[in-house]
Formats: structure tokens, C-alpha cells, sequence
């Protein structure tokens, strides 16, 4: 393919360079004429493992080349990559300036451009920026229809500067975010010489991929940091305790725990991240990202009982109790929490869990529950269709055995929301179904 690249920094260079090597045409365009000269001259403007010799074999074969025209690029290429740099503002937000720039940059030449031509953008945007920033641009300054006669896909870049050449060969994935296929053939198209798993997705999905990842990456050093100081504090060695941490590929480094849901309880969770915490606080270390926790997990079943009350409703069905699926236990249960908060708000309520009827309360369990929700027996049915008759809105907590069926149903004319997402078939299968977080 040939291919224009805007912007000649860290994402630039690398993927200009790697896409070269697999054969295609590549032109980069910079503003800096520095930049540009020294990427004529085969000489990398960046330093990374590998790219010196890269760019100087590129450049000498002539598939990579560097030029200061961005009109010359579009018109030479089929595809223009944009890679300019999006950095932070002081107050966090992101600084599109260059991202504008070069989309009005393409949208003037694709105006006077006969052959298709497709915008993939790799610059990291928050969700939403592709489609209220970047279409708009193109579309204005070139007259013409994205999705009609100019493509565009979103590929978010997972290089990591120093390991960037090898990330290039060896990516967990790559993320085509597309609004049609056309456009995210051609994104898919760089990469023919790449063996990974493809993935297309919204563009609105693509682009927020990146950052998760990137978050999740911060959370796993600030939570090994943090950890390190506390084991450090109690005279314990962090290292054998996160190697060991790390080896239990079942629940730790696993998909396990990690898909949007609702709050987190039971009789283990809440007291042990307390315990670990006030340990901390004991020994003067200070631990902001695990102190965090609770409180976040508390705002997650505020948001509940808000979703609930900003219904209007106050006939209302509670699918579950128990703190997860499969058990009875109802100790720090924060559907228990969300019960006892409906109840106090002047809710009516039904709960529907047979595990819990079943169980025939006992232990700290009945002694837990008769202290939060008195009375509770009178609340509880096994009977569904029981616990729904009469009520307005029905709220998912842990749906395991219910029929989702009759819930479909009955969501065709009542509120339903949902804090588990028990069935894909649920979610948008009426309009009044509404996600705790999705
Ligand atoms: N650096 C990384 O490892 C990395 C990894 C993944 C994603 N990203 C993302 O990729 C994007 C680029 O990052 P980077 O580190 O390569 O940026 P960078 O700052 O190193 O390079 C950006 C380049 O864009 C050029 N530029 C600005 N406006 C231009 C225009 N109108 N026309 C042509 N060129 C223009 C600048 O002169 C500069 O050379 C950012 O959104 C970043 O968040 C970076």
C-alpha cells in the first residue's frame, strides 16, 4: 500500500519504518523540517532499539521517505495515517490542536482527490473524538461524505517506547475501530504482515481500549507499589509475595473480577481490604489507591440506589440478595445494602433469590440480615412472576436461574436495571433497560 504518515515522533517513526519493512510505501510528514532532513538522510529523529538501522535501511531501498508537503503526501498515497501528538493540558484535558490541524490539513486535498483515499488514526483520543472532531474536520474542508467518499477507522497504537519495534511484531491484538468495512480493510491492510489476532470494533470502542489499557497498566504499578510499602512496613519481602501473587493465573492475572458489574461484598472482600488498610494507617504508610477502595465501592451502590429512586417508582423488584451467585451468604451483601437503602427512601419491596428462601437463614447469616433488613422473610419470595406482579421497576442484582425470558417480557413495559448484566439478550431488548455501568 502507499501510505502518508502525519506526524514523525515516537508512533511515526516506528510504525512508518515497520510498515516499510513489510513492504509498504511510506511517506511521513512533519512540520519540523529537522525531523524531515534527518529522515531523508536515513537517520532516525528518534532513539530506539532497532530503528536507527531501520530507517537507514527503508530510507536507501526508498519505501520510506520524509517530506514537509502534506499535499503531496495525501495525493501520493491511499492511505493517510494520522500520529500526531495529543498531550495533556494542565488541567488533564487533552490538547487536540494538532489532531484538528491535520484533518483539515487532508480534508483540503482529499477536496480536489478523485481516487478513495482512508484516514487511519493512531494518535491516543478519548472515545467520541474520532466522530465529533475529526469526520467534522475532513467533511468541512474537503466538501465530501466520510462513510460515502473518504473512509476512516481508528487503530489505537500499543507500542511501548524502548521495546517499540518488537511491540510492532508482536501486539497482543490489532484493534480495528470501523463504521464500515471498507474503511477498516484498508486499516487491517497495513498489518497483513503481522500475525495477530484482528479485532474490529466501534470506533467509540477502539478508542476507548487504549486508554483502559493504559489505566489498568498505572493501576497494576501504583497497586504493586503500594502493596510493596505495606509488606514492607509488616517485615515482609514484597517480592516472593507478588511473584506468588502473580503465578495464580485462575483469579489474579485472569479475566476474573474484571468485567463492569456491580459492588463488591461478602464476608471476605470488604474485611480483609479493610484490615490490609487500617494496617497500613498503623504503620504511618500512606496507601491512597488501596484507602480508595471502600469508598468506591460504596459510591458504586449509591449509584444504584440513585439509578432506583431517579426512576420515580417505589414498587420495586429486587432479582437477588445474596452477595454473589450460587450462595446464600448475605453478610456485606451490597444488594442488602441497596435493600436497606430502597426500604429507607420509602420503597416497597420484593426480593426474589431462592438460594436465600431456601437456606433457611441461620448463623451469622440470619443474625446479619435480621439486623439490616428486619422483617425480611416477608420480603423474600422463590416464586418470580410473584415478585414481579405489582412492581414498576425490577433491579438485576444477581440473576442466576431467573427466567430471562419473563424479564424481557416484562421489560417491554416496565424499568428495568440491571447491576449484572445477566444475559447479553437483556441489555437493549427494550428502552427502558438501563446498565449499571455499560
Ligand atoms: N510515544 C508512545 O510510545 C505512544 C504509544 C502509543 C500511543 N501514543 C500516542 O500516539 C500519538 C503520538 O505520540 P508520539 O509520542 O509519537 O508524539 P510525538 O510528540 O513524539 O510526535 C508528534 C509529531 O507530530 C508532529 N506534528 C504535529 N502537528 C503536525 C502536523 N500538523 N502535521 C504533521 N506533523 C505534525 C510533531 O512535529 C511531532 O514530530 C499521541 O496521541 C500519543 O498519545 C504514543
Amino acid at each position: 500500500m502507499k501510505v502518508s504518515i502525519f506526524g514523525m515522533g515516537y508512533v511515526g517513526v516506528v510504525s512508518g519504518a515497520c510498515f516499510a519493512k513489510d513492504g509498504h510505501e511510506v511517506i511521513g510528514v512533519d512540520l519540523s523540517q529537522t525531523k524531515v532532513d534527518l529522515l531523508n538522510e536515513g537517520k532516525s529523529p528518534i532513539v530506539e532499539e532497532g530503528i536507527a538501522e531501520l530507517v537507514q535501511e527503508m530510507v536507501s531501498c526508498g519505501r520510506l521517505s520524509a517530506t514537509l508537503d502534506a499535499t503531496d503526501a495525501v495525493l501520493k498515497t491511499d492511505v493517510s495515517c494520522i500520529s500526531v501528538g495529543t498531550p495533556s493540558r494542565e488541567n488533564g484535558s487533552l490538547d487536540l490542536h494538532a489532531i484538528e490541524m491535520v484533518s483539515g490539513q487532508i480534508g483540503a486535498v482529499l477536496k480536489d482527490k478523485d481516487k478513495p483515499h482512508t484516514i487511519v488514526v493512531r494518535s491516543t483520543l478519548l472515545p467520541g473524538t474520532t466522530r465529533d472532531l475529526i469526520v467534522p474536520a475532513l467533511e468541512k474542508a474537503s466538501g465530501k461524505v466520510v462513510g460515502r467518499d473518504i473512509h476512516v477507522c481508528y487503530n489505537p497504537e500499543f507500542l511501548r517506547e524502548g521495546s517499540s519495534i518488537r511491540d510492532f511484531y508482536d501486539p497482543p491484538y490489532t484493534i480495528i475501530g470501523q463504521t464500515g468495512t471498507e474503511a477498516g480493510d484498508a486499516g487491517a491492510a497495513l498489518y497483513s504482515g503481522v500475525e495477530a489476532p484482528v479485532h474490529r470494533v466501534s470506533i467509540e470502542v477502539a478508542e476507548g481500549i487504549k486508554y483502559v489499557c493504559n489505566c489498568f497498566h498505572a493501576l497494576k504499578v501504583g497497586f504493586a507499589n503500594e502493596i510493596g510499602v505495606i509488606m514492607k512496613s509488616l517485615g515482609v519481602d514484597s517480592y516472593p509475595v507478588m511473584k506468588l501473587v502473580c503465578e495464580d493465573t485462575k483469579l489474579n492475572i485472569s479475566p476474573a473480577y474484571l468485567m463492569p458489574g456491580y459492588a463488591f461484598g461478602g464476608s471476605c472482600l470488604p474485611k480483609d481490604v479493610r484490615a490490609l488498610v487500617y494496617a497500613a494507617r498503623t504503620n504511618d504508610v500512606d496507601v491512597p489507591m488501596l484507602s480508595a477502595l471502600m469508598p468506591s465501592n460504596r459510591i458504586h451502590t449509591e449509584r444504584a440506589v440513585k439509578m432506583v429512586m431517579d426512576t420515580g417508582e417505589r414498587d420495586i423488584a429486587m432479582i437477588g440478595l445474596s452477595f454473589k451467585a450460587g450462595t446464600d451468604d448475605l453478610r456485606e451483601s451490597p444488594l442488602v445494602l441497596l435493600a436497606k437503602a430502597l426500604i429507607g427512601n420509602g420503597c416497597r419491596l420484593r426480593i426474589w433469590d431462592p438460594e436465600v428462601v431456601e437456606a433457611k437463614l441461620m448463623g451469622s447469616n440470619r443474625d446479619y440480615i435480621e439486623s439490616a433488613i428486619p422483617h425480611i422473610g416477608e420480603l423474600l419470595s422463590n416464586d418470580l412472576n410473584q415478585v414481579l406482579d405489582g412492581a414498576k421497576v425490577a433491579v438485576v442484582g444477581n440473576g442466576k436461574g431467573a427466567d430471562i425470558g419473563l424479564l424481557q417480557n416484562w421489560a417491554n413495559d416496565n424499568v428495568l436495571i440491571d447491576l449484572q448484566r445477566v444475559s447479553n439478550d437483556l441489555r437493549g431488548s427494550s428502552s427502558k433497560y438501563d446498565g449499571i455501568c455499560w
